[in-house]
């Protein structure tokens, strides 16, 4: 089998869409493949007790999933269990197809192992994705489905279209997060605010049993995203997803002033705001830590700081299909270094 590292430079030889849609097309190409999807998935999985997690009725076998706009339609998400994601989320879905910014509008900083991506919901619409969990149906993973208003939905306008996919899409997720907090629908991360955060969940709670989490942008003031992610848990969200993108270009010499960052420059931000938000509402809620994941030491430190899950994608990028394994292993030796028999003694150990 040809390794990443020895196709990485052809790869990134490609414009990264091209990469990206080659890959989810070796992805779905291997699934079809029994014998080699079982084989790709003995050598990615890890199978430990001590990784597992049950939340939201589900079993989580361990606590590393794959973040949205990776598959972003769900085209190739029966492949995901192979690659040693404890779960998955899709999307970010919206009520109607639509093509995204134009391109080129995803970018590579290889040397600061980051992303700048101004895609802008580019996706099949809530038909197709319903279609295609429906088919995914037994799914061997919890999956989480990623809900965006449309582009030429207005603000007032926006609570329509998560009704429209809160309705749709409840009863094939095992969570739904919806996502205010994009930079790139305009307007979007101008809901991040509470009257709204009151008036969707309140929503989500008449059309689905599922719980329903809110992901947040990194560029809030710590104190902001606390108090939001606070209002957003007393009006019933079941946990919060921190954090997206950020449009933080500072942070990123040479990337250009649109989009969101990604990867090892948005780390510190997302630490950040997990650390206020966990401060808030831990034990209340669900917290899921994504941005600049790349290693077991800094899944365990946002794990210890309170997430009972991370989400990874820049780093995949860069490091490839065995990410999630390495992440794990390494998960399990910090877990034994300080005496941990299950991760889920070591969720916001630093809180205690
Ligand atoms: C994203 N991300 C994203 N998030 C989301 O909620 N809906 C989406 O459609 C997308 N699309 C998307 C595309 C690309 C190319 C990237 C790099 C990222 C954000 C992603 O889910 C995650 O929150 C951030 O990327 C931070 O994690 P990493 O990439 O630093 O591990």
């Amino acid at each position: 089998m040809l390794s990443y590292p020895a196709l990485r430079p052809l790869l990134f030889r490609l414009d990264p869409e091209t990469s990206h849609r080659l890959g989810l097309f070796a992805l779905r190409a291997a699934a079809a493949l029994p014998p080699l999807a079982r084989r790709l998935e003995a050598r990615y999985r890890i199978s430990a007790e001590a990784l597992a997690q049950t939340l939201f009725g589900r079993r989580f076998p361990n606590p590393v999933g794959l973040a949205a706009g990776f598959d972003k339609d769900a085209a190739a998400v029966r492949a995901l269990p192979m690659l040693g994601f404890g779960f998955v989320e899709v999307g970010t879905v919206t009520p109607l197809p639509q093509p995204g910014n134009p391109r080129p509008r995803v970018f590579r900083f290889p040397a600061a192992r980051s992303l700048q991506n101004a895609l802008g919901f580019n996706n099949s619409g809530l038909a197709a994705m319903r279609r295609r969990l429906a088919a995914a149906r037994p799914f061997p993973l919890p999956v989480g489905v990623n809900l965006g208003k449309g582009r030429a939905t207005p603000a007032e306008e926006a609570l329509a279209d998560y009704e429209a996919l809160l309705g749709a899409l409840g009863d094939l997720a095992d969570y739904l997060v919806v996502n205010l907090s994009s930079p790139n629908t305009p307007g979007l991360r101008d809901l991040q605010n509470e009257p709204f955060l009151r008036a969707l969940l309140a929503l989500a709670a008449r059309l689905t049993g599922r719980p329903v989490l809110v992901k947040l942008a990194p560029d809030l003031e710590p104190g902001e995203a606390a108090s939001l992610a606070a209002a957003a848990v007393d009006a019933g969200a079941a946990g919060i997803v921190a954090t997206n993108t950020t449009t933080d270009y500072s942070l990123l010499p040479g990337s250009q002033p649109f989009g969101g960052l990604s990867g090892q420059v948005l780390r510190d931000q997302s630490r950040r705001v997990l650390a206020a938000v966990a401060r808030r509402v831990f034990g209340r809620s669900v917290l899921i830590s994504a941005g600049g994941i790349d290693s077991g030491q800094e899944a365990y430190r946002r794990i210890r700081a309170g997430a009972s899950l991370v989400q990874v994608y820049t780093a995949l990028v860069y490091e490839g299909p065995s990410l999630a394994r390495r992440i794990n292993l390494e998960l399990l030796e910090l877990m034994a270094r300080d005496g941990f028999e299950s991760i889920w003694e070591a969720v916001g150990a630093d809180l205690r």
